[in-house]
């Protein structure tokens, strides 16, 4: 696996993608990449990341709070090398826009195989998780770069 620009997605891009953005962002600072986050859904577009996402991601000095949510495009296909999904809803919705088995390629769950569940509508215990599932998964990916 070769360095590329990065996408993460979530539903609302509030919650679990913002901080997947975050913690790529910091851990790929030696490679020349763009990281972005989306959601699949418009509904918080324009939004500040949930405030249980900034305060996790901020325990670890990682500064979310200029990240403000949009809605995942078409375009971001040509844009982005690598999206990675947080759950299987997000991948059924991002594969349905795609146009060609390229696109279709670029993306996958995060997690490969596991889901990373929506904490939206939990406690502050469930960011936590998100955290250490999505910063493992992020370290696995840039040591398979790194290789
Ligand atoms: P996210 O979490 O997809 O991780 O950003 C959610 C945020 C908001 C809603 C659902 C999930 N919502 O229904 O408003």
């Amino acid at each position: 696996m070769s360095a590329g620009n990065v996408l993460m997605v979530c539903l609302g891009n509030i919650c679990r993608s913002p901080l997947a953005h975050g913690i790529f962002e910091q851990l790929s600072s030696d490679f020349d990449i763009r990281v972005d986050s989306a959601g699949t859904a418009n509904y918080h577009s324009g939004n500040s990341p949930d405030r249980r996402s900034q305060a996790t991601a901020l325990q670890r000095g990682i500064d979310i709070s200029q990240q403000r949510a949009r809605q995942f495009t078409v375009h971001d296909f040509d844009a982005f090398d690598y999206i990675y999904v947080m759950d299987r809803s997000n991948l059924a919705d991002v594969l349905s826009l795609a146009r060609t088995e390229a696109e279709r390629a670029k993306v996958a769950l995060i997690l490969g195989e596991e889901e990373v569940e929506d904490p939206y509508y939990g406690g502050a215990e469930g960011f936590e998780i998100v955290y250490q599932k999505i910063d493992t998964a992020c370290r696995e990916i840039i040591a398979a770069w790194k290789k």
